[in-house]
């Protein structure tokens, strides 16, 4: 039997009620599959190596081993949120590791969006495959593969959740315990093993987190007004309550000044995009008509609130012909 396809028999995941038996399920495959050996997690803080790390404390407790990397380009708070929920709250044994200057300092000037990319990508397996060869004793690699992971990679020799571990990265075996799951039925099983909302409902963020949204050539005070400006529209959407009900909204600042003017002097200054999307497949989008009080809030605080920025635009494009993401 192929343990990469999903049985035709197998119910979807819809209820409280049916999430309990997968997780009371998986709980038993994995203590059964890793006895009393350690694993290995990359949580990134995304909803799939959320739910993951959640079941597999249930299973195996402080066996597992989880590795946030943050790379400098996560959102206002967002490593502070992984420390605070598995850390704190659920008492995980988790090694955090801030390597911002690291993935700064190797995308200093470097403009070209897929060379960002691909930098952030390598620089992150290092930074994991070094910090995970200063651990003793793991026998197994934890990831959270989803079902649509391994059909899009259908045909490619193996799939890799998380970016593409090198060849010589030596595990007994993988524990996948998401595997043949839909996105929807993660979600249900991460409400029924009590991660909260915000962590299940969380939109959508591309893997090179900013770095795609700080357009160009990533400088440190361009990055910061970025994350400020981005914090202020979350925080005025979640308000307004818009937060459930847009797919996928954030700010872009791109690499370009314009001329404002203050107490009589002229400014050169960036300007902030907000993007916000609705989409089923995120290959068609539209742009919610956000109500204009909302956007001139936003506007007006982001203007107050962020240094070095001085005009504000909503971006209107659909997608295609514009993307998602500015890069
Ligand atoms: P685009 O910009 O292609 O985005 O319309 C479609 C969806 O994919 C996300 N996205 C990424 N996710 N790595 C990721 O993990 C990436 O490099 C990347 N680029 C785009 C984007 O946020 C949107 O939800």
């Amino acid at each position: 039997m192929d343990t990469n396809v999903r049985p035709e028999t197998m119910k979807r995941i819809t209820t409280k009620e049916l999430a309990d038996a997968f997780i009371e399920e998986q709980v038993r495959l994995v203590r059964e599959q890793v006895g009393d050996k350690k694993v290995l997690l990359a949580l990134s803080g995304g909803v799939d190596s959320s739910v993951v790390a959640a079941l597999l404390i249930k299973a195996i407790g402080k066996q597992l081993v989880c590795v946030h990397v943050n790379h400098g380009l996560m959102r206002k708070g967002e490593s502070e949120g992984v420390i605070d929920l598995f850390q704190n709250g659920l008492d995980a044994n988790l090694v955090y590791i801030d390597a911002t200057d690291r993935f700064l300092d190797k995308l200093a000037g470097v403009a070209e969006p897929e060379k960002k990319r691909k930098i952030i990508g390598e620089e992150f397996v290092r930074v994991f495959e070094e910090e995970s060869s200063k651990l003793e004793g793991i026998s197994f690699l934890a990831q959270g593969t989803i079902y649509p992971d391994i059909i899009e990679s259908k045909g490619v020799k193996a799939h890799h959740n998380v970016g593409g571990l090198p060849e010589d990265f030596k595990f007994e075996g993988l524990v996948e315990p998401v595997k043949l799951l839909f996105k929807d039925e993660v979600r249900v099983v991460g409400r029924a093993l009590g991660l909260p909302a915000a962590m299940v409902d969380r939109q959508p963020f591309p893997g090179p987190g900013l770095g795609v949204r700080c357009t160009g050539a990533i400088t440190r005070d361009r990055l910061h007004a970025l994350r400020e400006a981005d914090a202020i529209l979350r925080e005025e959407f979640d308000k307004a309550g818009l937060t459930t009900q847009v797919w996928q909204f954030f700010t872009v600042v791109p690499d370009i000044k314009t001329t404002g003017v203050k107490d009589g002097k002229r400014l050169d200054s960036w300007p902030v995009i907000i993007r916000a999307v609705n989409t089923v497949d995120a290959m068609h989008c539209s742009v919610p008509r956000i109500d204009w009080e909302v956007l001139e809030t936003i506007t007006n605080r982001i203007l107050a609130e962020v240094d070095g920025v001085c005009r504000v635009c909503y971006d209107l494009s659909p997608k295609p012909i514009a993307t998602i993401e500015w890069e």
